[in-house]
């Protein structure tokens, strides 16, 4: 009987911390064994000049899920969903079960269950979209799915059908810090927005491209200094997510700076697209809309600075996927407005290889960083790390095998995987690609098919993350020591 079901010979091991010239050793599913000239398998991968990463993990992306605007359907389910994430080298992913007003958040969970059990073909987490703060939520659903594994959610300060004011914010947080949750933040100006899109309506400049000028800078970098005041106030960690401008990751710079423990996460839209993609001819545009929208090439630079210098922890890709036709972003018609458009762009399968092309081949980041952004942090933010975002021993056994030199030049027919029919990246040539990719020790991906059934993905309910714990600072106006003694700030959990 061999030793292990499959080695992984002579690559270099890459973690977010080390490098090391050896093989691995996979069984059950798990890494077993990480040493040279490891015995014998069953199946020996020859990862010869190869980079042997472990699988992405996909912090941000939406499927099977319906717009804010419009109530569209994305364009992927579980199955083109997972089959584009894992044909770009993510293992895992965590998509979100948002509450439709009205509903509870137990029903929400409920009904993206039912969706992905039957058709994920990697593994798979949720976070909840809380959009109805209810006492019944706050006091009941929400520590209940926590202590089931739904531990992180998301919360919008903008969009109609989803936002909720700072006083709603604050209870969220609240909740999180009594129960160990972890917050993530849509941060932009609702207000602002509105009042700027109607403007812009009224007088006629409705085409795609206004949805950029609609979410101005400012309302991202005001409400992202907000929410990080809301975060400070009830001494609750708190995740700014779809960072686009430098100004709102000054802010987050600020806080760590501070020592509060605000994170950051950009997504390849904010690194590779600007507000000109939106200008083109017709409602081509459309393809670019997502919230916040992409800026401009100053923008990007400040970008790239903050994946390099720390300020972001997660690069994720948003993947918010709607078809170029009347299914999707021409729901509303051949010429929709700005306001018309469903937004969102997808990514989730181009996030790495883009990442590692323009990151780590051209310098601006290293090899272990690409791993943190994309995998290890994520798995440490959300409750999945050791299982998740690493090769060591007792780990699933997720990895993606690289090909660092392998160039390609993005043709959608050709490279994508997804239901949605176009790639913002078109044309784009990328230089590294995940050639291999196993899944809890399962050949996922290989010589360009899929080998996995769908359905085969399996449920994680996720640990509670120790970047949830409040960090026991109070402002003065929490603490009973500097209050007057009154006792107003929820009981952290332990
Ligand atoms: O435009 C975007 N990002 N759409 C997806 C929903 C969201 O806010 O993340
Ligand atoms: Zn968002
Ligand atoms: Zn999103």
């Amino acid at each position: 009987m061999s030793d292990f079901d499959i080695i992984i010979r002579g690559g270099t091991v890459v973690t977010s911390a080390d490098s090391a010239q050896c093989d691995v050793g996979i069984k059950d599913g798990k890494i077993a064994a990480l040493a040279t000239n490891l015995g014998s398998a069953d199946r020996v991968i020859d990862a010869e000049g190869r980079l042997v990463l472990p699988g992405g993990v996909e912090g941000h992306c939406h499927i099977e899920q319906r717009s804010a605007v419009g109530g569209v359907m994305n364009a992927d389910d579980f199955y083109t969903g997972t089959r584009s994430a894992v044909f770009g080298g993510t293992t895992t992913v965590i998509p979100f079960a948002a509450q439709r007003k009205g509903a509870t958040l137990r029903q929400a969970v409920e009904e993206y269950h039912e969706c992905a059990g039957p058709k994920a073909v990697i593994d798979y987490g949720f976070h909840l979209i809380v959009t109805d703060p209810n006492e019944h939520v706050l006091n009941e659903e929400l520590p209940a799915l926590i202590e089931e594994g739904y531990t992180s959610f998301k919360v919008y300060m903008t969009y109609d059908a989803l936002r909720l004011d700072d006083r709603q914010v604050l209870d969220v947080l609240a909740c999180a810090r009594i129960n160990g949750g972890f917050v993530m933040v849509h941060a932009e100006n609702h207000e602002m927005i509105k009042w700027l899109s109607d403007r812009l309506i009224n007088k006629g400049y409705s085409e795609p491209k206004y949805h950029a000028v609609s979410h101005a800078r400012l309302a991202e970098s005001e409400a992202t200094h907000r929410a990080i005041a809301l975060s400070e106030l009830v001494d609750v960690p708190m995740l700014i997510v779809h960072v686009s401008t430098e100004d709102a990751m000054t802010e987050i710079r600020n806080a760590q700076s501070a020592g509060l423990k605000v994170y950051g996460e950009t997504c390849p839209q904010y690194l590779f697209l600007t507000a000109d993609d939106l200008d083109r001819d017709g409602a081509e545009g459309a393809k670019f809309c997502c919230s916040p929208p992409p800026r401009d090439a100053a923008s990007q630079e400040a970008i790239w600075r903050g994946l390099a210098n720390g300020t972001f922890q997660a690069f994720t890709s948003d993947h918010a996927p709607y078809r170029f036709d009347d299914t999707g972003k021409l729901r509303a018609g051949p010429n929709p407005s700005f306001k018309e458009v469903a937004n969102g762009v997808p990514g989730i399968e181009l996030r790495l290889p883009l990442l590692f092309s323009e990151g780590v081949r051209k310098g601006r980041i290293d090899i272990h960083q690409f791993v943190a952004l994309t995998s290890a942090n994520i798995a440490k933010l959300y409750g999945l790390h050791p299982q998740k975002g690493t090769i060591a021993v007792g780990a699933d056994a997720d990895i993606a095998i690289w090909d660092p030199d392998l160039e390609k030049t993005i043709n959608y027919d050709q490279h994508i995987h997804d239901d949605v029919g176009y790639t913002p990246y078109e044309g784009r040539t990328v230089t590294g690609w995940p050639i291999m990719v196993l899944s809890r020790g399962r050949v996922a991906i290989e010589d360009g098919e899929l080998c996995v059934e769908r359905g085969s993905g399996a449920f994680l309910p996720r640990e509670k993350s120790s970047a949830a714990k409040p960090l026991g600072r109070l402002v003065p106006e929490m603490d009973p020591a500097r209050n007057f003694g009154a006792d107003i700030l929820p009981t952290a959990n332990k």
